[in-house]
């Protein structure tokens, strides 16, 4: 029921971490995928693809631009014929801001790519997705979109507008057949985790923090978030829309 041959997908943020192994695991199902990102690394994850026999390609897209969104909307359905399903990954930890000086400007970036980036998203892809039928549209939250963290104030309400935004869409768009769901991963030492506890004052105890946080003992690896996230997009899950899919070693169990 993950087979997905003759389907086309759309994956942003594909040039590393999570993007990177949701484009794979989607590809390996028999979608064609188009990759994309700010990031031209984006093309090497692609071409690593084709060079396994799979069918991808990339573009250069930054996800707060519309103009970009038309254009890798476009691209998808020029090069492949179709739009089925669209997984809004690309997102940026925002760094750590005390709330009593986080600053605006800082505040909006975060807003910008995380939350308006998804709804761009859903705006431009939905068209085409529908044309095509219905499919299956994944918006990548967090479990920082369903309980808080201290000095994440702006990556949280990002991530929570994601989980709301997703259930209007899926509401909105159930008559069309297009199944909008939400994925709550635990945290995950792409570079993205990487790059934060680099960042802080005592990376390696935040580290273990973190750990000692998810009851499974160690944080999670790309692949398994990549596997929900192929579940969520195929039929598999065709029952299922509007629901927040938690992939996070029982973080928020407790
Ligand atoms: P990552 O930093 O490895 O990958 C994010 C990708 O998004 C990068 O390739 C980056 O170039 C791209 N990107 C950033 N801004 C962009 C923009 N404006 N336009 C297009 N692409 C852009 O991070 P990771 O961990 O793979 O994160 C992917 C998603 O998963 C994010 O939305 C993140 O918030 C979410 N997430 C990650 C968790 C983790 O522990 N790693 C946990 C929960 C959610």
């Amino acid at each position: 029921m993950t087979n997905l041959t003759g389907k086309v997908a759309l994956v942003t943020g594909a040039a590393s971490g999570l993007g990177k192994a949701a484009a794979s695991a989607l590809a390996k199902a028999g979608a064609a995928v188009l990759l994309t990102d700010c990031d031209l690394a984006g093309e090497e994850a692609a071409a690593g693809l084709v060079a396994a026999g799979l069918k991808a390609s990339f573009r250069l897209h930054d996800v707060t631009s519309e103009a970009d969104w038309a254009a890798a909307v476009a691209h998808a359905v020029d090069d492949f014929g179709r739009l089925d399903i669209l997984v809004n990954n690309a997102g940026i930890s925002g760094g750590r801001h005390a709330l009593m000086e986080h600053s605006l400007e800082a505040w909006r970036h975060t807003l910008s790519i995380n939350l308006d980036g998804v709804f761009l998203g859903l705006r431009h892809a939905g068209p085409p997705i529908a044309a095509a039928g219905g499919g299956s549209i994944i918006n990548v939250s967090s479990i920082l979109g369903k309980v808080g963290m201290a000095g994440a104030a702006a990556y949280c309400a990002s991530k929570g507008g994601v989980t709301l935004l997703t259930k209007a869409a899926a509401l909105e768009w159930a008559p069309l057949q297009i199944r909008v769901n939400s994925i709550h991963p635990g945290f995950v030492e792409t570079p993205l985790v990487a790059n934060a506890l680099a960042a802080s004052d005592d990376g390696n105890a935040l580290r273990d923090a973190l750990i000692t946080a998810h009851p499974l003992g160690r944080m999670g690896l790309p692949a398994e978030i990549a596997a929900a996230i192929l579940f969520l997009a195929s039929d598999a899950a065709s029952f299922m829309t509007g629901a927040e899919l938690v992939v996070d070693g029982g973080y928020t169990a407790q």
